[in-house]
This record gives C-alpha cells, sequence and structure tokens, in this order.
C-alpha cells in the first residue's frame, strides 16, 4: 500500500487536488487527444467527453481512490475498480495504454497546479497512480484471461437477425454470431459494447445491456434512442434506431459488467424506470432459464404500457417464474392492459410488500435510483443488498459525500 513517505504528502495535497481535480481531467484529456487522436476513434465516447461526465468519473474515481489509501489503507475500494475494470474490458485497454494515461496526467496535475507539484509531491501521487493502475490492470488481465482473451480479441462481428420494435422509441436487436468460435456465456445482468462506424468514419462505442439468456448462438439488446431536447440527439442510439437492419453485421465486445445477479439463494427485488427494465429482462430471463423458484419483485416504473419496453418478455418470464409478482407505476394513470398490478404515479415502495432480506437491484435515471434508494435505507435495507447499474459514466459522488460512512461503498449510492 501507499508508503510512509508518501502518505502524509498525500493527505497534506489531498484537499487542493480534489479541488482541482475536476480541472485536471478536462486538461488531461484534451491533452491527451491531442498527443493521441487514435484513442478517439472506437474506444473513447464522445459523446460523454461532450456532456464532461467522463473526465467527472476520473476525477471522482482518483479522489476517491486516493481518500481511501489514507483513510482505509488496508482495503481497496473493490467496487470503484470492479466498475472500471470492467468497463475498460470491454473496451478492450491494454496494460501499455497505463503508460500513456500516466504521461498525460501528469502533464496535467502540473499544467494545473503549477510550482505546487515539488518533486516529493509528484513522487507522492505518481505512487497513488500506479497503485491504481496495477490494481485495474491486475483485474482486467483476470477478465481477459478468464474469456480466453487478449485486448484486441474481445471484439468479433455480429449479424442482425431480428429487429423488434418495442415503443416508439425503443427496438430489440437480436443477434447470431458469423463464425464457429464458442459463444462464452454472460453473467445475468451484463452488458456489451458495441462499437459502430458513424457517417464521419469514426468508430464510437456504447454499452448495451443484454436482455436474454444464451443460447450459445445469439445476443440481444435494446436501444432507446435518445432525443436530444435542444441538444443534439444521441448519435449511436439513433443510428441504431433509424439505420441497422436485419442483415447487417455489428462489432460487438465479449459481455462483462460487474452488477450480476446474487446466486445466494436469496429473494430478489428488482426496481427499474424506463429502459433500465433492460438488465432487469435479463437476469429474469437467465432465472426463467434457470426454473428459478426463488422469491422476485419486479417494480417497474413507466409513462404508460405502450412506452414500457421489453414488457412481452419480463411478463411471460414473470409468469413463468412460480416466486414472481410484477408491480407498475404509470406515470399516465392506472389503465392497464396488462394482466398485473398497476398503480398510478411515480414509484412509490408503500404500495407493495417487499421480501425480507432481499436483494436489491436499481436501473433507471439517477433521481429514481437516489429516491427508491433512500426509501430502501429509511426501511433499514442494507446499503450491501443495494446494487445498481448507471447507463453512462460512474461519477461516485457519493462516494465522496459518505466516505466516512462505514461500509459505505458504490452500492450506497444512486
Ligand atoms: C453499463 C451500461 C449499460 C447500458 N445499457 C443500455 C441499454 O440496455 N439500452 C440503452 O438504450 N442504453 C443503454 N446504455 C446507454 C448507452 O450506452 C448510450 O449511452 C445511449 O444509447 C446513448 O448513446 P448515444 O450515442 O445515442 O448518445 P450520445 O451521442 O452519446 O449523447 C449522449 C448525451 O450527450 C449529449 N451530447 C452529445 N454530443 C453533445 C454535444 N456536442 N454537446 C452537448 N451535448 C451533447 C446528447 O444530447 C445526449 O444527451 C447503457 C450504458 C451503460 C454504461
Ligand atoms: C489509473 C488509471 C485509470 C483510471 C483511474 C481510470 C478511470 C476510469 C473511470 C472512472 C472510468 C468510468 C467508468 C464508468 O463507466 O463508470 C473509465 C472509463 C474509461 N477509461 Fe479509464 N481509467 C484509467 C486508465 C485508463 C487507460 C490506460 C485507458 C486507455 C486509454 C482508459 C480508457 C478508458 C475508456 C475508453 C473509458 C470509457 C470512457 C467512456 O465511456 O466515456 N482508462 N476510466
Amino acid at each position: 500500500m501507499l508508503s510512509d513517505r508518501s502518505r502524509p504528502v498525500i493527505e497534506a495535497t489531498l484537499p487542493v487536488v480534489a479541488d482541482h481535480i475536476e480541472e485536471i481531467a478536462a486538461r488531461f484529456y484534451t491533452h491527451l487527444f491531442g498527443q493521441h487522436p487514435e484513442l478517439l476513434d472506437g474506444i473513447f465516447n464522445r459523446g460523454n467527453q461532450a456532456e464532461r461526465t467522463q473526465q467527472m468519473a476520473l476525477a471522482g474515481s482518483v479522489a476517491v481512490f486516493a481518500s481511501s489509501l489514507v483513510k482505509v489503507p488496508e482495503q481497496l475500494p473493490e467496487h470503484l475498480l470492479s466498475r472500471i475494470a470492467h468497463k475498460h474490458a470491454s473496451l478492450g485497454i491494454t496494460p501499455a495504454q497505463y503508460d500513456v494515461v500516466h504521461d498525460n496526467l501528469f502533464w496535467a496535475i502540473v499544467d494545473v497546479l503549477g510550482e505546487a507539484v515539488t518533486p516529493e509531491v509528484a513522487a507522492a501521487w505518481d505512487e497513488v497512480y500506479w497503485l491504481m493502475a496495477y490494481a485495474l490492470i491486475n483485474q482486467e488481465r483476470g477478465l481477459y484471461s478468464a474469456r480466453g482473451v487478449r485486448p484486441e480479441t474481445v471484439w468479433r462481428e455480429w449479424e442482425v437477425v431480428e429487429k423488434i420494435p418495442e415503443t416508439d422509441d425503443v427496438v430489440t436487436f437480436r443477434l447470431r454470431r458469423t463464425d464457429d468460435r464458442l459463444v462464452k456465456t454472460s453473467l445475468p445482468g451484463q452488458y456489451v459494447t458495441v462499437q459502430v462506424p458513424m457517417p464521419d468514419g469514426v468508430r464510437q462505442p456504447r454499452q448495451y445491456s443484454l436482455t436474454r439468456a444464451d443460447d450459445g448462438e445469439h445476443r440481444q439488446f435494446s436501444v432507446k434512442r435518445v432525443h436530444g431536447g435542444g441538444k443534439p440527439d444521441g448519435e449511436v442510439s439513433n443510428l441504431l434506431f433509424d439505420r441497422v437492419q436485419v442483415g447487417d453485421r455489428l462489432t460487438m465486445s465479449l459481455p462483462f459488467g460487474d452488477v450480476v445477479l446474487d446466486d445466494s439463494g436469496r429473494p430478489v427485488v428488482f426496481a427499474s424506470a424506463g429502459i433500465g427494465v433492460t438488465p432487469m429482462a435479463g437476469m429474469l430471463s437467465h432465472l426463467a432459464a434457470a426454473g428459478s423458484h426463488l422469491p422476485i419483485t419486479l417494480l417497474h416504473a413507466d409513462v404508460d404500457d405502450a412506452s414500457f419496453a421489453l414488457r412481452g418478455q419480463v411478463l411471460a418470464d414473470i409468469e413463468a417464474l412460480p416466486g414472481a409478482s410484477a408491480h407498475v407505476w404509470y406515470e399516465r394513470g392506472a389503465q392497464s392492459s396488462l394482466p398485473i398490478d398497476v398503480h398510478a404515479g411515480v414509484m412509490n415502495l408503500d404500495d407493495v410488500k417487499l421480501p425480507e432480506d432481499a436483494i436489491y437491484y436499481l436501473c433507471g435515471p439517477l433521481p429514481f435510483m437516489q429516491a427508491v434508494r433512500s426509501a430502501l435505507i429509511e426501511r433499514n435495507v442494507a446499503p450491501r443488498d443495494i446494487q445498481y447499474e448507471v447507463f453512462g459514466p460512474d461519477l461516485w459522488q457519493a462516494d465522496l459525500v459518505t466516505e466516512d460512512t462505514p461500509g459505505a461503498g458504490r452500492h450506497a449510492a444512486g
């Protein structure tokens, strides 16, 4: 862990670095892409750069990691590292690229903090960087080797065999393998990165949750097209929605993702909103394929029946599972033609009876996840029993706020 020489230096400089970390991250990315424009083709998500969410995620993760080294030196922030490592592996990040990131990050640190970066300060932060880098490199090596791949070989071509309209804004793609190589099974809840060539010739990666259990031949995911509402429309989701058709090929990574179904036999509660239903659909499909008898509760919030993506598949799986029930909240009121328990308004946990000792999975917009998580904590659900999937870079702000709370980790956020 952190050396005795570096610890007091990190403690003393953490506040000033934390105060400037977003500026450092912004300067870092500008410099990185100036030096290595090839990283913008197929590796970095330019939507996240435009929104600055990736800058905030990098900044937040470094701040959480460094403060955790100082405050809880005996334990690395596992969930943080695991989320990042899975994302990196789904993009084929290599160990050699850590040198490139190192050099550009330290250039940005000096550029922003100037003379405050004495040789002693630089050496201490160098140590933090490599502790984090090696923790990630090691996890990523494990993820690649468990799948029998190298970073360059996480990608495969798949052929679209079905494009199923789900709602006005959501389509499901069903893809079939195009070669004889074994299709490694996904864990329930995992996602793939899809790498799409854009009209300007640049490839853009985006993650999509798998929505069906594996059969060795196919993968399935659902895409909601993002309307800009004053900002640009989402580029990859709209291209997939409008232009990709049956017979086309897509480049897709192997499945990755650390928010996966717990197999300890405890009751499971899924709480989703809108397109956040996709990882839940994947987990339900795995449970149905396995003939699970567990108590399973699906809580889902949407606008109305017509906007509830994957409703046919999800409700068929609920029906096939003897211990499963579904409860839905619709913004437009409690009218529904589906054979389920429907409530009007936003999700309210008081409307349902939740099982004892359950594991909770949340997915949806951040305010939704924050509200549901708070309601669960109010009901004395332990933070470690609440997992969530974020459809974008995790900003780790909850970890910064709650870092003094014992046991509060990534799963304590929303
Ligand atoms: C683990 C994970 C799982 C996911 N699973 C799913 C899933 O199952 N289904 C699904 O539909 N999505 C899923 N997503 C989200 C998905 O990966 C994409 O983020 C989503 O499809 C939007 O991508 P896009 O290219 O259409 O939007 P982008 O082009 O990336 O745009 C995103 C936002 O940035 C704004 N923006 C872009 N460029 C600019 C600019 N120049 N200036 C200002 N604002 C700008 C846009 O207006 C938009 O609001 C998942 C994400 C993750 C991380
Ligand atoms: C110690 C070093 C590093 C740290 C702390 C770090 C941190 C992060 C974080 C926090 C995320 C967001 C994860 C999420 O989705 O929630 C991320 C994503 C990513 N990282 Fe790293 N990373 C490091 C090294 C690297 C390297 C060496 C590369 C290779 C060029 C890289 C490329 C990426 C890419 C392409 C993404 C996805 C970006 C996006 O979708 O917008 N990272 N990283």
